[in-house]
């Protein structure tokens, strides 16, 4: 243990003495300042072997250099250092003296250091250096002891009422009552009717056969009298002819005959030339073989036909076929002008087809041959309908109208209850044919003056060698001080009886069937492609069609108190959201007490809480909590003049609970099946019942039982009478989401893509569907649930995926007394996001 120390101080020596070597190295050249002494000094240089990693050798650069200087002089240098370092940009040059008449740079001395600092001592203790980085965490200390009681805490809030505890054991029997006195006889009841007559018996058996007669006995006294005189028996055959008599004089001679028909055209013989080759072949003009003036043909429509054309003649005669009546010659889905070729074929006669046609065949040799034909195509009548549901008020005049097509010419009539209406004071019966076709009329019916009994409904009858069809036409009396809307009348689509024409097909046509849009591959996106798919789908492919439900009472809606035609549908603005990731949220338009209001339900099925102000809303704690007697279905209820509306579940009903009053009032649905989950509403199969309320009152929109249409009601909101009711073939499982504003239905496409449009809106008072209707609409959180218009505040109001959004919407006004335009600023928004 002695001997460490020795080591230590051994190594000390060693590194002073590599430490030395090192720095001659560093001495490159030695300046020797020496003015008046001349004094030389050597500097010595002694290769050593060092290691190499011990110092480095290189020079790195002017100053790093020992200067050896006279003490005498050193007050001198140090002052031409100071100016020399002035003059350099103030970069200052620091000197180390080493001993009385050596110095160095410090920049060399420390460059010298920093690079051997491996053996160099350790220096004096420098300042204290920056903070390093906490080291990791100790281990936790052991555990103190435990605190002084706290002082007791406030009481919490009331927890929520606990579930109802279980139904407790059976009680005893109570006694048996005391037998009641016996009631008073009641009095005799009113005699029934006489019943009916008995059934007649069976008949008796047959009687014993009686006792033959004795004979009678002959006549003895008289003889009969004579019978009456026979009738005048035929003309007998005539008699042999008799002798010829004698030669009359000659007659006058008759009228001259009529021209013959003219011959045919002789051979035409031309000389010409062939490439400068004199040629004197024959030229003949064509000639039609089995030429006639004009030839009759009758097909069936739907037979197949073939013109043919055959013609002689030299050179060979080119046919063109023209249509006479100076119409084009359908072939196939084209429509054309002239036809050339021998034969035309026409595969699936159509109506169309029908008229004059000549074959010309020219070679250019005059004249030409023309042959005509007639083409008579038989079918039986087809008749169309535009106004299928006719009303009129009681001493108004009315008319029907049914258009028919028939071939060969149709007799028409029309019939109500299996009588024919005779062309009278009351009925006047017309028939007007379509010019420009001779298979087209229009038959019409005048009512002058309607009465009670005028209701039902009226046939169009027409009647062909080809078949008989009757269409349908049914009058309402209506009453005139009540408005019901006109009847749907889809214009491209009237209602037609009776057998349609067949396609127009041609050989291209079957060769090459036409491309159809929705089997493209890819359907181009093009908007009207995509508004006949999404409208085609809603309607499940058929053509809209509107009608009053049936077998429903109405009382007729009063007037529009609000006309307008949404044109914008703005973006979602958040409210708050809800754990629940459906329920419902709206305000009453016409409140009886304050209009902040806010009421919401969740899928706790007896409770409507409320809110009584947007602030408490966004709290989420509820105002007053409302217990309903009965249990509601769904989230698409309604408030309106202080009233809860809503559909009970399971029932097919529909109740209405006046708050203030705490009172409720029903109404049946008619066919309504609340538990049959196929008449559940949209895509999202909610609710079987969506309330809609807005200007114009209470609306209700459900399934319609055992068919795939949708049902509206207009309500009264008092009574729950219903003022109309229709039936709509828009498949109710197939839209989004649909409300009412201004009367009109509209349809959310989808209330899963972020994305979507509104494009179908139906006028509920004129019965007509808008059709320039294409506003977006966006679901941002891709689960809408509820979507009802308040129109109060002119919003939508919807629950998508637990956030309780409004949109606010834009209307043309179209007649009332309300103003517009009132929510332009919230569309101008661009985050979309209210920030309060
Ligand atoms: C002084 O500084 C300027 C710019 O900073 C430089 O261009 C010039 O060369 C410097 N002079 C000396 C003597 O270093
Ligand atoms: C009846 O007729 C028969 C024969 O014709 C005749 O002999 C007879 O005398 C007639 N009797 C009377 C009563 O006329
Ligand atoms: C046609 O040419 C022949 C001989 O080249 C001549 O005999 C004949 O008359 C000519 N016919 C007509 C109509 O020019
Ligand atoms: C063809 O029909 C027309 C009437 O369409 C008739 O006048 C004509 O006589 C008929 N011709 C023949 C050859 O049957
Ligand atoms: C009509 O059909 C015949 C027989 O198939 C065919 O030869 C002819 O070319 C067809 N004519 C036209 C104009 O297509
Ligand atoms: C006409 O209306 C009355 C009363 O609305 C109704 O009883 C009657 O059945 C109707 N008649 C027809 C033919 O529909
Ligand atoms: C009237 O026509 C419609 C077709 O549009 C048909 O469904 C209906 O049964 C017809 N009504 C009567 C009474 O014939
Ligand atoms: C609520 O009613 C008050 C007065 O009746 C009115 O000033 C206020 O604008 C109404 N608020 C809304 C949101 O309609
Ligand atoms: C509906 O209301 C009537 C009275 O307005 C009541 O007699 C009837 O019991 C109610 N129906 C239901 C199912 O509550
Ligand atoms: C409702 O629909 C269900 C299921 O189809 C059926 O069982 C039930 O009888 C229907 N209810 C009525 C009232 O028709
Ligand atoms: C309802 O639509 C479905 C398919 O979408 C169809 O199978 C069914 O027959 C339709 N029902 C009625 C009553 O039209
Ligand atoms: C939806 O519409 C917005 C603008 O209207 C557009 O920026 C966005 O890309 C659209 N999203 C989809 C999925 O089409």
């Amino acid at each position: 243990m002695q001997y460490i120390p020795n080591v230590c101080l051994a190594t000390v020596i060693i590194v002073q003495y590599i430490l030395l070597y090192g720095l001659y190295e560093y001495i490159r050249e030695v300046d020797i300042k020496c003015s008046a002494l001349e004094t030389t000094s050597h500097r010595t240089r002694r290769d050593v072997n060092i290691a190499e990693n011990s110092v480095s050798s290189k020079t790195s650069g002017e100053g790093e250099k020992v200067e050896f200087i006279n003490p005498n002089f050193r007050p001198i240098v140090e002052k031409e250092t100071i100016a020399k370092s002035e003059q350099s940009n103030g970069t200052k040059e620091e000197w180390y003296w080493l001993n009385a008449y050596s110095r160095i740079p410090i920049a060399a001395l420390q460059g010298f250091c920093a690079s051997t600092r491996d053996y160099c001592p350790p220096g004096k203790e420098g300042p204290i250096g920056p903070q390093g980085e906490p080291g990791p965490k100790g281990i936790p200390g052991a555990k103190g002891d435990e605190g002084r009681k706290g002082p007791i805490g406030v009481e919490g809030p009331k927890g929520p009422t606990g579930l109802p505890g279980p139904v407790g054991p059976k009680g005893q029997k109570g006694d048996t009552g005391k037998t009641g006195n016996s009631g008073l006889d009641g009095r005799d009841g009113i005699p029934g009717s006489p019943g009916l007559d008995g059934v007649p018996g069976k008949n008796g058996f047959d009687g014993i056969p009686g006792v033959n007669g004795a004979p009678g006995k002959d006549a003895t006294c008289f003889n009969g009298t004579d019978g009456k005189p026979g009738e005048t028996g035929p003309i007998g055959p005539p008699g042999p002819i008799g002798p010829k008599g004698l030669t009359g004089p000659k007659g006058r001679p008759g009228k001259p005959g009529l021209d013959g028909t003219p011959g045919k055209p002789g051979l035409s013989a031309y000389n010409y030339t062939v490439k400068g080759i004199p040629t004197s072949d024959f030229l003949t003009a064509p000639t039609i073989i089995g030429q006639s003036e004009l030839k009759n043909i009758t097909v069936k429509e739907g037979d197949n036909l073939r013109l043919r054309c055959v013609a002689t003649g030299s050179p060979k005669p080119t046919i063109v076929w023209q249509k006479l009546d100076s119409t084009t010659v359908p072939m196939g889905s084209w429509r054309e002008e002239a036809v050339t070729g021998n034969a035309i074929n026409i595969t699936k006669v159509n109506r169309l087809h029908m008229g004059r046609y000549k074959c010309i065949a020219d070679n250019g040799i005059a004249p030409s041959s023309i042959q005509y034909y007639s083409i008579e195509i038989h079918f039986p009548p087809l008749i169309s309908v535009q106004n299928q549901h006719v009303a009129a008020a009681v001493n108004r005049s009315t008319s029907f109208e049914c258009e028919v097509e028939a071939y060969p010419y149709a007799v028409h009539y029309w019939e109500r209850e299996g009588e024919i209406l005779e062309d009278s004071d009351k009925y006047s019966i017309t028939r007007t044919d379509i010019s420009n076709y001779n298979y087209k009329f229009i038959m019409q019916l005048n009512i002058s003056s309607v009465n009670d009994f005028d209701n039902g409904t009226y046939y169009c009858v027409s009647k062909n060698d080809e078949g008989t069809v009757a269409g349908n036409i049914t009058l309402y009396i209506v009453d005139p001080t009540l408005v019901t809307p006109p009847p749907y009348v889809d214009p491209m689509n009237k209602i037609k009886f009776g057998k349609g024409p067949p396609q127009l097909i041609g050989e291209e046509d079957i060769c090459q069937p036409p491309v159809i849009c929705p089997t493209c591959q890819k359907p181009k996106e093009t908007k009207e492609c995509k508004e006949e798919f999404t409208i085609d789908d809603l309607l499940g492919h058929q053509p809209l069609d509107v009608q009053q439900l049936q077998k429903v009472t109405i009382k007729g809606h009063a007037n529009r108190s609000l006309d307008c035609q949404v044109y914008a549908v703005g973006k979602p603005v958040y409210n708050r959201d809800s754990n629940a990731s459906y329920g419902s949220w709206m305000k009453d338009p016409m409140p009886r007490l304050s209009n902040e209001t806010i009421w919401m339900t969740t899928n706790e099925i007896y409770t409507l809480l409320e809110f009584s102000n947007k602030s408490i809303f966004k709290s989420k704690k509820a105002s007053k909590t409302h217990t309903l007697s009965y249990p509601f279905h769904g989230n698409s209820h309604a408030m309106y003049n202080g009233c809860f509306y809503f559909h009970e579940k399971d029932k097919p009903l529909i109740r209405k609970y006046d708050i203030l009053h705490e009172k409720y009032i029903n109404k049946t649905i008619p066919y309504l099946n609340a538990t049959n989950p196929k008449n559940l509403l949209y895509t999202t199969k909610r609710n079987y019942v969506d309330f809609a309320v807005e200007e114009n009152g209470l609306w209700i929109i459900y399934g319609l039982e055992d068919s795939n249409n949708t049902a509206v009601l207009h309500l009264n909101p008092s009574s729950l009478d219903i003022e109309y009711a229709w039936n709509i073939s828009i498949k109710h499982d197939r839209a989004g989401d649909m409300f009412i504003v201004c009367g009109v239905l509209y349809a959310v496409h989808s209330v899963t893509e972020r994305n979507t449009t509104i494009r179908f809106a139906l006028d509920l008072y004129k019965n007509v569907r808008l059709n320039d209707v294409d506003l977006s609409f966006t679901n941002p959180f891709a689960n809408t649930t509820l979507i009802q218009y308040n129109s109060q505040s002119k919003e939508l109001f919807t629950w998508d995926q637990g956030n309780l959004l409004t949109y606010p919407i834009r209307y043309n006004d179209m007649g009332s007394n309300s103003t517009k335009g009132e929510q332009d600023s919230s569309f101008n928004e661009s985050s979309g996001i209210l920030k309060t």
